[in-house]
């Protein structure tokens, strides 16, 4: 247990610049407290000492404002830094190195007893202050969560997730599209923040397919008028289709 605990002081030594001596941070940092009372009451709990362990939890919840259910388990070296608001779920599981900040939920969405309802965090991962992270999936080795995202669907190891809801950060697709759409002369072609959701795919497919149409139907005018083809004055007068304003407007 105290080898766990200077362990745990370590860690936070390492990744809080604002931790100036290991004496501050036992006794300052309510995430190492959390942490001490969680152990007693997961041992409880794996007892079959159901009440002793939600006792525990409770004490512990009242006197750090961290709410940790007994049943979770967390791995090593785990780091709740200020810790206030944040709720952690039965059927949560932790890896060790996870950073965990304030007011973040490792929550559920099916109210079935005995089913895995909360998330599970590989090693490494970070957890930024505010997020939600709802349901019995997986989030990846060494994942980031950013602050105020909503999770509800798994995020692959080494990831990036952001937003409500939370869409993975893929530099590599960004640009890809970019170079595309600079083919095509026009920005929209996928290049969002939130191809995630739907509503914005769906208006980015729309704007990517007029613009291909306006492609065909110049190309076809050009042909006409290369045949000598005089076209009505009705048919050459453009529009104002400004498709890289709409598309940074549904961004
Ligand atoms: C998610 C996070 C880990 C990303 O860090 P990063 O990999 O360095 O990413 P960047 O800062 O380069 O941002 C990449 C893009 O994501 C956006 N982004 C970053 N964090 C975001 C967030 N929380 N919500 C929405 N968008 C976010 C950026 O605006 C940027 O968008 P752009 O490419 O359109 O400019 C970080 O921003 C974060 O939220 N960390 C949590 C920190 C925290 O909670 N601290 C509490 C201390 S008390």
């Amino acid at each position: 247990m105290f080898a766990q605990l200077r362990e745990d002081l370590t860690s936070v030594r390492e990744r809080d610049p604002a931790a100036r001596s290991t004496w501050e941070v036992l006794t300052c940092y309510p995430g190492i407290h959390a942490l001490m009372f969680h152990r007693l009451a997961h041992r409880a709990w794996n007892r079959r000492w159901f009440w002793l362990g939600r006792f525990i939890s409770h004490l512990s919840r009242f006197l750090t404002g961290i709410e940790i259910h007994p049943g979770a388990r967390i791995g090593r070296r785990v780091f709740i830094d200020h810790g206030m608001g944040v709720v952690i779920g039965e059927t949560a599981e932790i890896g060790d190195d996870c950073t965990i900040y304030q007011a973040v939920t490792l929550g559920g969405t099916s109210l079935y007893r005995g089913t895995k309802r909360h998330p599970t965090l590989g090693r490494g991962v970070v957890v930024g202050a505010g997020a939600k992270v709802l349901g019995g999936f997986t989030v990846g080795d060494g994942a980031k969560i950013g602050s105020n995202a909503v999770v509800v669907k798994p995020v692959p190891a080494g990831a990036t997730a952001v937003g409500n809801p939370a869409r993975i950060l893929d530099p590599e697709r960004d640009s890809a599209r970019a170079q595309k759409a600079e083919q095509m002369g026009f920005s929209a072609y996928g290049v969002t923040r939130d191809m995630d959701d739907p509503l914005s795919k769906a208006l980015h497919g729309l704007l990517d397919h007029a613009v291909e149409t306006d492609r065909r139907l110049q190309c076809l005018m050009d042909r006409l008028e290369a045949a000598g083809i005089t076209l009505d004055a009705a048919v050459e007068k453009a529009d104002s289709f400004d498709a890289s304003r709409l598309s940074k407007m549904v961004d």
